[in-house]
């Protein structure tokens, strides 16, 4: 079996672009004046209530930067980089445990902000996903923690190994279109000066969201890539593929 390790890096290289463009973009949305930045926002008595904006700058840490990496740790760094298997497992375990961290800082951020304001709780499809994604996600990490850090029984590791795998992409993508519901819903919420639908603040999230789904399009090519066999058989030029034709080469 062979690795186009020039392919992986290629996607890997493509991915980390997309995430910085992608934090770039939300930072330059928070900036236009009808985001406010990070600046305290006013409760109905005129308190001041945490901003908004360190929810979704949080949940796009967690899910864009971080998990994206730690999705594609094993491929990169102990496929591409040769790092040891015991450094590239504490590389995936730290980025995902980070992910968590800031996960809980960001969903504190909306809940207190909801709370100051007396804004109902878990009104929307979006919080709803979110908290359920959110679930698994603290599920999985744990499971995976006693499993591969804490037990010595192979028979249950290897189990436990195939849900974490595929269970652990799934989550990954339910997150990333969680977030997607988070741009329009806040789209929802912005109206543009001039009374039509067509200015920077109301489009960028669209631009996010696209974004978003390259970097889940991107990490997901590179586990696939992983997995998939097709790709590293010497296939002849004339072969059709998806047909159940023996290869002979
Ligand atoms: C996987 C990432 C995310 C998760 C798990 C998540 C989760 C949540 C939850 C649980 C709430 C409800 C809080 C409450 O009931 O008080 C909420 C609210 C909200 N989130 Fe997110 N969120 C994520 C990412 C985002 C992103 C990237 C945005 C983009 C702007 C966003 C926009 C919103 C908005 C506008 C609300 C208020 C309206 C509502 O409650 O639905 N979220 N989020």
């Amino acid at each position: 079996m062979t690795t186009d390790f020039t392919q992986i890096t290629l996607i890997v290289n493509a991915l980390r672009i997309s995430y910085v463009v992608f934090i770039v973009i939300l930072l330059t949305w928070f900036s236009y004046d009808k985001l406010n930045w990070f600046d305290y926002e006013k409760s109905a008595s005129g308190d001041n209530v945490v901003s908004f904006n360190g929810h979704p700058l949080c949940m796009s840490l967690a899910w864009i930067v971080l998990m994206s990496e730690g999705i594609v740790a094993w491929r990169y760094y102990e496929g591409n980089l040769g790092l040891s298997h015991g450094l590239a497992k504490s590389i995936h375990t730290s980025l995902q445990y980070s992910a968590v961290l800031i996960m809980s800082i960001g969903l504190a951020i909306i809940f207190k902000n909801h709370g100051d304001k007396n804004i109902n709780h878990m009104y929307s499809a979006h919080s709803w996903m979110g908290m359920f994604v959110v679930g698994a996600m603290v599920f999985q990490i744990l499971l995976a923690t006693y499993a591969f850090l804490f037990t010595k029984y192979e028979r249950f590791k290897m189990r436990v190994l195939v849900w974490h795998r595929y269970g652990g992409l799934v989550i990954y993508l339910g997150g990333i279109a969680t977030i997607c519901m988070g741009f329009q819903e806040k789209q929802g919420w912005i109206s543009c000066s001039d009374g039509s639908n067509y200015c920077p603040e109301k489009i960028i999230p669209a631009v996010l969201t696209v974004n978003a789904l390259l970097v889940a399009m991107l990490a997901s090519a590179v586990f696939i890539h992983e997995e998939d066999p097709m790709s590293t058989v010497a296939v002849g030029e004339k072969i059709t593929l998806l047909t159940n034709a023996v290869i002979t080469t």
